[in-house]
């Protein structure tokens, strides 16, 4: 019998036979690149701040907003299969418009009182997700990134770290020099671009994570 594919069926098609193409023997269980693992590094928040939403821009209770220009960073939570994975929670954490993290280790006390730098959400029932922050900023020894964790029932926490496309100090940042393979790189660095249609002077960049697991479902 014909099936109707919609479109996103047939981009994941595609890729599944690009994939296919690539690595004899590949199943159709392995249509998209993997997110790479990265380290946590030192800086997950030792307290959760009170507002932990996932909007970072606005602290309840401040007057200003952060400083630093916003960014909205949305995607989707996906298996290797293109299957959206449900039930997660996504935290991220960044430092501030100057290279600060609200972290007693980091030079504690003096990261922006207006930038959240922690924020969760739950993905929907489509594997989606989206944060309002600011666009990540270089400290000494790091390019760009945002800190990402995942969360859910039936598989182990997963961190990564993101990355903006373009940034000069990328090609020199040992921790995203980590990963080796091409495409898992190009997988984490993500294209920031003006997105006046959702919000004036802002950026937006979509990143899909993608684990490399079956969880129970
Ligand atoms: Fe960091």
């Amino acid at each position: 019998m014909k099936r109707n594919y919609n479109r996103r069926e047939l981009l994941l098609n595609t890729a599944s036979l690009a994939s296919l193409s690539l690595l004899p023997g590949a199943s159709l269980s392995a249509a998209l690149i993997e997110t790479p693992r990265q380290t946590s590094g030192p800086f997950y928040p030792t307290r959760i701040p009170l507002d932990s939403d996932n909007n970072l821009v606005d602290v309840e209770g401040s007057e200003s907003p952060a400083e630093g220009q916003v960014t909205h960073i949305f995607g989707r939570l996906l298996d290797t299969s293109g299957r959206p994975i449900r039930n997660a929670q996504i935290e991220i954490w960044q430092c501030d418009a100057f290279g600060f993290y609200h972290h007693p280790r980091d030079r504690g006390g003096v990261a922006d009182a207006n930038f959240q730098g922690f924020g969760r959400t739950l993905v929907d029932s489509s594997g989606g997700y989206r944060f309002r922050t600011i666009r990540p900023v270089a400290y000494p020894g790091r390019t760009p990134h945002i800190h990402v964790r995942v969360l859910g029932i039936g598989f182990e926490s997963f961190t990564t770290q993101m990355y903006v496309a373009g940034e000069a100090e990328n090609d020199n940042d040992f921790i995203l020099n980590r990963v080796r393979n091409r495409k898992a790189r190009d997988s984490i660095i993500v294209p920031l671009e003006a997105a006046p249609e959702i919000e004036s002077g802002a950026l937006a960049g979509n990143f899909d994570i993608v684990l490399g697991l079956s969880p129970t479902m």
